[in-house]
């Protein structure tokens, strides 16, 4: 499975701060926002990543991720010259994802659970079709919503529905078959101009290929749409941070404990960060005492 990242976009939303950078480029307390969802991709077991971004922000990402090389995965960056909508990336992205499967996430969604990270893998095993998943939220028309019959079958998906028709949101985190890229190059743009992520969803549901899991209430999903909820966002990484000694989305960390580089690197890559808390904790993984949970 490959996986992307959506990071294109203008912020207009936190304006003045993404006037002159892209959004994923800010920090979310101690690390750039997209460390957040591309630690997601590492967990899920994907290596080979494609980071779409706008043109102007294409040299910030490369600079700060490079080839992914030091991580022992692969990056690959492309441009999508204007926002045409989440859909818009399996179009960008048709070449990279070839044959493969794909998943797709969104460049400013946290995620954060236990057991998370198994069910991510799992899921990206073996995907038949597309898997999507619902969240409760207090503000469900903020997002795409995903209703439920009676038995907790999704009978339908809207984007931004004035009126919700359940609490379930849609987090920006979507795994499919090979399929989605046919349908995504098959659908209609919106009223509002966009390839919708929600037709896919849609044209899935239809062919009865749509799976909606749901994330209940040990995990934790916040978007950054804007000032308050990067604040929120931060102070939930600072907190977990600093009550376990555990660092949320800390991708050498990872890179580490899924044998994507050995010892000898970790604590070079610790090394050149040793001046700050991030970097000194990478130093003290390399002889934890650590043992993942059920
Ligand atoms: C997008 C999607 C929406 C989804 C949300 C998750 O909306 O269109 O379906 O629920 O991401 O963050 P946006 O936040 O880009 O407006």
């Amino acid at each position: 499975m490959k996986g992307i990242i959506l990071a294109g976009g203008t912020g207009t939303r936190l304006f003045p701060s993404t006037i002159a950078c892209s959004k994923q480029m800010l920090s979310v307390y101690d690390k750039p926002m997209i460390y957040y969802p591309l630690s997601v991709l590492m967990l899920s077991g994907i290596r080979e990543i494609l980071v779409i971004v706008t043109e102007r922000d294409i040299e910030l990402f490369r600079s700060l991720l490079g080839d992914g090389a030091k991580l022992g995965i692969s990056i690959e960056y492309a441009i999508q010259d204007k926002p045409r909508g989440l859909a818009d990336a399996f179009i960008v992205g048709a070449d990279f994802i070839g044959l493969d499967s794909v998943c797709l996430i969104l460049g400013d969604n946290i995620f954060y659970g236990d057991n998370f990270t198994k069910r991510l893998s799992k899921i990206a095993k073996d995907i038949q079709g597309g898997v999507i998943f619902g969240y409760h939220v207090t503000n469900p028309n903020e997002f795409g919503v995903v209703e439920f019959d009676k038995n907790g079958k999704a009978v339908s998906i809207e984007e931004k529905p004035i009126i919700a028709k359940s609490n379930y949101a849609i987090p920006g985190l979507y795994y499919y078959d090979n399929n989605v890229v046919e349908i995504a190059k098959s659908i209609k743009p919106s009223g509002r101009g966009e390839l919708e992520i929600t037709s896919i969803h849609s044209e899935y549901l239809k062919q009865g290929k749509l799976q909606v899991e749901i994330f209940g209430r040990g995990t934790v999903w916040l978007d950054t749409g804007n000032h308050k909820d990067m604040l929120d966002a931060a102070i939930f990484v600072e907190a977990i941070q600093t009550r376990q000694g555990l660092y949320v989305a800390c991708l050498e960390e990872i890179a580490y404990r899924k044998k994507y580089i050995d010892k000898k690197r970790l604590i070079e890559l610790g090394e050149s960060l040793k001046s700050t808390e991030y970097g000194k904790y990478i130093l003290s993984i390399s002889d934890d005492n650590f043992f993942e949970g059920e």
